[in-house]
């Protein structure tokens, strides 16, 4: 059926379905594989949650524990890869780009994870497998493609992150948790508990969020039945778009300045003033709080009560008041409320995520989502192919060259 309404931004047109998430944007609901964002975020491990997202159930102890090793295993980049990301960093290249390029060039050196999760032949490598009998090998690919993206990301971005910073790459540690890794890996530190659980509630908030512009394309990739890198590659390039992953850094150099300032009424309104948005309010679907923005505040309350500068946490809750009431009063008529974005970037600030890498910080979570998504597609996939209006010149007369 070819509809003949032009539906520019693909708003409201459903295309897929989903187990994975569902987003209320009138209640300010989000769920994610049947838990409320605010248990996910607070309860699981990162690991947990993409386990979830990968075999829709949660792990018994002994399944996440062979995961844990499993995905940990994957995480190591050889030679090559570093000097993609030392030649990325030297060149001054932004850190999406980086990882774009360490992302599609980390296949060339995946491990081989050898425990016995990494074994395709084993049922406990996919716990949907039959109990006896080889799994279907492009399947057991798939599994393996995904894991290895998700394992690989925190490393490519932290290398890049070293090299640019004039420093040496830390190695993966695999008896660290993955959020703890991250950490450990970007500072050459060994993280707090408090900066531990203030990442993994980050990463954990941001896996899904239905079909967004990255998760899309990575399931327009996946429905032409080409590779899980490949769509993995796609996705950050599109999440790289300030449209998508780019506002928490603005967010942050707001709070700066209004911590440096103490008025963050004079300086919303100069803002709105000027005509210009407001960083880390509004949003294309929540009519109301994205739901996403109470679980990082309570994170980085929890932050930066514990292991934190707590003014700089007050100046954000004072800043949000105060942005929330005169957004209000300029756009009666349209609710602008807080969105994912605003206590991100306190958050990620807090636990020591430079302010360059808040995107490529999203995408070391994203990235879970995104390979969840593409082997939803595969199960039941067609080619997403839309159709596109033609408004160009009609019945033209070829001219050669030499004439023209
Ligand atoms: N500050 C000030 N005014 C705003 C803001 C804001 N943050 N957001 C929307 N408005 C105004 C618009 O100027 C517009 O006013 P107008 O009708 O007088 O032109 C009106 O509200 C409606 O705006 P739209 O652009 O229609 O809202 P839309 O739903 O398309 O935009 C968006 C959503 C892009 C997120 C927008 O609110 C925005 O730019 N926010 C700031 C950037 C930001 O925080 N982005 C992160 C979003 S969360 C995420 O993507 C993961």
């Amino acid at each position: 059926m070819v509809s003949d309404e032009l539906d520019r931004g693909l708003e409201g047109a459903t295309v897929a379905e989903t187990r994975l998430s569902r987003i209320d944007g009138e209640t300010g609901d989000l769920v994610v594989a049947g838990f409320p964002v605010e248990a996910l975020a607070t309860e699981a491990t990162y690991e947990e949650s993409v386990f979830l997202l990968l075999y829709d159930r949660l792990p018994t102890a002994e399944e996440l524990a062979a995961f844990r090793s499993d995905l940990a295993a994957r995480r190591g980049i050889g030679d090559e890869v570093r000097a993609v990301l030392r030649r990325a960093a030297e060149a001054g290249e932004p850190p999406m780009d980086a990882l774009r390029m360490g992302a599609a060039a980390a296949t060339l050196d995946a491990p081989d994870a050898d425990d016995a999760t990494a074994d395709p032949d084993d049922a406990t490598a996919d716990p949907d497998a039959p109990a006896e009998g080889p799994v279907d090998d492009a399947a057991a690919a798939d599994h393996a493609a995904a894991r290895r993206a998700i394992a690989a990301f925190p490393t490519v971005v932290a290398t890049y992150w070293r090299y640019r910073r004039g420093e040496e790459p830390v190695a993966p540690r695999e008896d660290l948790g993955h959020a703890a890794n991250y950490l450990r890996m970007l500072t050459g530190d060994e993280p707090t508990d408090a900066a531990v659980r203030g990442l993994e509630t980050y990463l954990n908030t941001v896996i899904d969020h239905g079909l967004n512009a990255s998760t899309f394309a990575a399931r327009v990739v996946t429905s032409t039945e080409s590779d899980l890198v490949s769509a993995a590659t796609a996705a950050v390039g599109v999440l790289k778009g300030p449209l998508h992953g780019g506002a928490p850094g603005p967010v942050l150099d707001d709070l700066r300045e209004v911590h440096r300032s103490g008025d963050p009424e004079g300086f919303v309104r100069a803002k709105l003033d000027a005509g210009e948005r407001l960083m880390g309010f509004g949003h294309r679907v929540y009519r109301v709080r994205d739901p996403r923005a109470a679980v990082l505040e309570a994170a980085a309350e929890r932050f930066y009560g514990a292991d934190g500068d707590a003014d700089f946490f007050e100046t954000a809750r004072e800043y949000e008041s105060v942005a929330v009431d005169l957004l209000a009063e300029r756009k009666p008529d349209r609710r602008l409320d807080t969105n994912v974005e605003f206590y991100t970037a306190a958050l990620l600030h807090g636990v020591g995520v430079p302010r360059d890498l808040f995107t490529t910080t999203f995408a070391v979570s994203r990235v879970g989502g995104w390979m969840a998504h593409c082997q939803e597609q595969r199960e039941n996939n067609r080619l997403i192919r839309p159709t596109s209006r033609y408004v160009g010149a009609e019945g033209r007369t070829w001219t050669p060259v030499e004439e023209r």
